[in-house]
This record gives structure tokens, C-alpha cells and sequence, in this order.
């Protein structure tokens, strides 16, 4: 069995931070101690460095067919790109086809992510047809395919949305088997009569994408589906939160002792709506669903996270290339919805969150991994530094600063919504499974690395 010794870090947990050795033998973590009198193969130092849990990111969308395009990071890509940037786990959506089961979809996205997926990987089944039989296909999803998440479209008229009947009744079948809803909350009808007077009006323009989705449409939803959610005792999950309307809809739910968990990415924590009013088709890189909102509700997410209100930062990370925009230049409605992230997610949060004071080290770990790991089982698995755990391991450097760009990251997306930005702390070396997977930039390991997790009922967490 191979042994890896990490000396002299400090390592960051969800609850705490100690300088200590980490001793790594095979895939999962050994050994960890002030001083460890080990000899291993081989020995890494750390000194200066935090060694923080590999980052999971619990919404993305590699490949995902959309408007006639496909999301343009393959597996392959996409999780490469995460690595590089210190995130160890994704969970991507396997979307249901109108006609088609769940089981389908799970199969259609086994056959993009096996063998291509460098890290570990995981998958919600997002429902976009429920009906008698896909209700019937839930237990099996759960207890065969390892996969307790459900997603529910509450936007997307007419492709992916379900109507609140279906939600009950999903909801109903999801909780009774262990499950988790997770829902995209923004109200659908209104969307479709505001795009509709919008095109009627001749507002074609990307701004109008932000004008038909206003912030108030998002957080009915969400009061909705929390509603729902009660009604039917089904744990429940708001995927890409963006504003403070909702997250008063997650507090007042709070009042009556029920738990919402909150995802909300790092777009909506750094970015805001002025990128809809940028010069020509500029804007079109940041046209994504929910849109970009309101200084203020950027400060609401991040006061969120230390209210626990907010319990992970994700990136819907969902690349197009320009030239795929261009398909929405004259017409806001056909500019695929989506923006990249994975590679960049951790190391800005860090940067904005905990070097410039906004949240703290523990913080930062429950944000970028261990709050997912928790909700979604795989914790203790993933999710934290402990003996037993899968050796996931970020080496991190807070002092080394460098400068984000579309000519060097590893996304395969001709832009990136950070160009320029300067970051404070960089991933040096990220451990997966015990393997040196990146190492000063440089990839060790290749496609098919990564491990897809079977994640068991919440129940019998
Ligand atoms: O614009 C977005 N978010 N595209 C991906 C699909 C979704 O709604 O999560
Ligand atoms: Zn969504
Ligand atoms: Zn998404």
C-alpha cells in the first residue's frame, strides 16, 4: 500500500484548525498527530500551507444539452479543471428527457462521466416528468443507484418545470425513501408572461433576460416549495440562491423549526446585475438563471453564511463558448443559460471570503465541502480531514497570489467571468484518494481517475 506523509500544515476543519501530520496510507488519511515518528514513501512539506478537505461541488452540469447546444466542459474537462482549482467531488445533475424514465437518465449520464471523469463524482436526478411511473421509479434510484437527491425544476416552462402537484407527490415518494428535494425556484409562469410581453414589446436585448426574472419570482418560489416541503416533511434544499427575498423565505421557515438548506454559488456572491448593462453582447457571458442581482443581496448571502442560513457555495458551473451565445445576439430568449466556475469556486472564495475578512477558516471548509458532504451522505467520507476519511487534500498556500484568466485556466470555455481578478491563496497540491492529482499546476493524473460515490439514504446516515 502506498504512504504519503504531509508534514508541518495546518490543518482546517469545519470546527477547527491545528498544525499537525497527516499520514496518508493507501486511499484514505492514517494517522494524524502533532509530530508523527512514520517513515512513508514519500513526504511532502507543508509549512505555511493550510491542508483543507478536497472541495465538493454540489451543482454543476458537464455536457448538459441545452437549447439545441451542450454545455461545453465534457467530464473530462470539467472535473480536471476542478482539481486544478482544488475541488475533489462534483455532484452533476442527470437530467430526466420529457418521455423518458429516470433510470434512462442516470444511464445517459453514467455513459458520459465513467472512464472520463477525473475526479470523484456524484449525481442528483433532476425530475422533469413525474408521473405514475416515474413515481415508482424513485426507491430504486435511491437504494440502487446510490443517489438521494432529487431535483425539481420549478422554472422552464414547458421543458423542465413540474407543477405543485407533482411536487407534493414527488416530495411525498422522496421522503418516505430517505430522500432529498432540491429545487431551481423561480416562478415559471410569470417568467413566460414577462418574456412574453417583453418579445411582444420588441425588448429583445440580453438585459431583458434579468427584467423577466426578477428577484421576487425566485423567492415565491422558494416559499412555495418550503412550503411543500413542510406540508409533506420532505428535507428539502434551494439550489443557486441569489437574493435576500428568499433567504427571508428560509428564515421565516426557521420560526417553525424547519430546516431549509441553502446552496448559493460563488457568481451570486461576487458578481451583480451591472453585467447587463456592459457594452455590446458582453453581458451574454453572464446571462444565467437565476440572474445576477443586487449588491445587497450579495451582502445578504454572505451574512447568510455566518447566520447559517447559507449552508454551501456551489458554481452551477454550466460553460458556454462565445460563439454559443451568439446564438442569442438578437433574441435574449436563445442565449444558452449557464457560466463557468469549478476551477475557480474555492480559490475565490477564499479570497474574498476569508482573506478579506468576510468569513472565517472553518467557515470557508463547511462552505466549500463539508456542508455538502453533510447533506448530500458523503460525509464522513468526504467532506473533512479525519482518520478514515478518503485522503482528499487541498495543500493551499494564503500567501501566493495570482491572476485569474481565460488564456490560462483549464475550462474549456473561451472566457472566464473573473479575467483579471487578483486571488489571494492558491491551491499548490491536491491529494484525491491519497494520489498527488495536481501538483504546482501540473496533472497527474488523467481521465478516468475518478470514482463515482454511491451515496446512501438519508435515514440511515
Ligand atoms: O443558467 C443556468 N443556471 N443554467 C443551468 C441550468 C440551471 O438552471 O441550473
Ligand atoms: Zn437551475
Ligand atoms: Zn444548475
Amino acid at each position: 500500500m502506498s504512504s504519503l506523509l504531509i508534514r508541518n500544515g495546518t490543518v482546517v476543519t469545519a470546527t477547527d484548525h491545528y498544525q499537525a501530520d497527516v499520514c496518508i496510507e493507501g486511499e484514505t488519511v492514517s494517522m494524524i498527530g502533532a509530530t508523527l515518528d512514520v517513515v512513508a514513501e514519500r513526504e511532502i512539506d507543508a509549512t505555511g500551507c493550510y491542508l483543507f478537505p478536497g472541495g465538493i461541488d454540489a451543482h454543476t452540469h458537464m455536457e448538459l444539452p441545452v437549447m439545441g447546444t451542450r454545455s461545453s466542459d465534457t467530464f473530462e474537462t470539467g472535473t480536471l479543471a476542478g482539481l486544478h482549482g482544488g475541488t475533489t467531488t462534483i455532484i452533476d445533475f442527470a437530467n430526466q428527457s420529457r418521455g423518458g424514465t429516470l433510470e434512462a437518465a442516470i444511464q445517459e449520464w453514467h455513459r458520459k462521466a465513467d472512464d472520463n471523469a477525473v475526479c470523484d463524482y456524484a449525481f442528483h436526478c433532476a425530475v422533469t416528468d413525474f408521473n405514475a411511473d416515474s413515481r415508482k421509479e424513485i426507491p430504486n434510484i435511491i437504494h440502487d443507484h446510490g443517489i438521494n437527491s432529487f431535483k425539481i425544476f420549478m422554472a422552464y416552462k414547458d421543458t423542465l418545470m413540474i407543477d405543485d402537484l407533482q411536487i407534493h407527490q414527488l416530495m411525498e415518494e422522496v421522503a418516505e425513501h430517505g430522500g432529498i428535494v432540491t429545487a431551481h425556484t423561480e416562478n415559471g409562469d410569470m417568467i413566460e408572461r414577462n418574456i412574453h410581453n417583453n418579445l411582444a414589446a420588441g425588448n429583445k436585448a440580453l438585459k431583458y433576460h434579468a427584467l423577466s426574472r426578477p428577484a421576487y419570482c425566485e423567492a415565491e418560489a422558494a416559499g412555495r416549495a418550503i412550503d411543500m416541503a413542510y406540508e409533506t416533511g420532505c428535507p428539502f434544499y434551494i439550489v443557486h440562491t441569489t437574493c435576500e427575498e428568499t433567504l427571508e423565505m428560509v428564515k421565516a421557515a426557521t420560526l417553525r423549526n424547519q430546516k431549509v438548506h441553502v446552496e448559493t454559488c460563488i457568481q451570486y456572491l461576487l458578481l451583480d446585475e451591472s453585467w447587463y448593462s456592459k457594452e455590446g453582447f458582453e453581458g451574454a457571458k453572464m446571462v444565467i438563471s437565476p440572474p445576477l442581482r443586487k449588491r445587497k443581496d450579495q451582502e445578504a448571502l454572505w451574512a447568510g453564511m455566518n447566520q447559517n442560513l447559507v449552508h454551501h457555495v456551489a458554481t452551477d458551473h454550466c460553460p458556454f463558448c462565445l460563439a454559443q451565445k451568439e446564438a442569442g445576439r438578437e433574441d435574449f430568449t436563445k442565449i444558452p443559460n449557464g457560466a463557468p466556475g469549478v476551477e475557480n469556486r474555492f480559490e475565490l472564495l477564499f479570497s474574498e471570503g476569508v482573506a478579506k475578512g468576510r468569513i472565517g477558516l472553518n467557515k470557508f471548509v463547511e462552505m466549500s465541502s463539508t456542508g455538502a458532504a453533510k447533506i448530500f451522505g458523503l460525509f464522513p467520507r468526504k467532506g473533512t480531514i479525519a482518520v478514515g476519511s478518503d485522503a482528499d487534500i487541498v495543500i493551499f498556500d494564503p500567501e501566493i497570489q495570482h491572476t485569474i484568466s481565460a488564456d490560462s485556466h483549464h475550462m474549456n470555455v473561451d472566457y472566464n467571468p473573473y479575467e483579471g481578478w487578483q486571488v489571494q491563496g492558491k491551491t499548490r497540491t491536491t491529494i484525491l484518494r491519497g494520489t498527488v492529482a495536481i501538483d504546482e499546476g501540473e496533472a497527474l493524473v488523467s481521465r478516468g481517475f475518478g470514482e463515482y460515490l454511491k451515496r446512501p439514504p438519508r435515514n440511515s446516515i
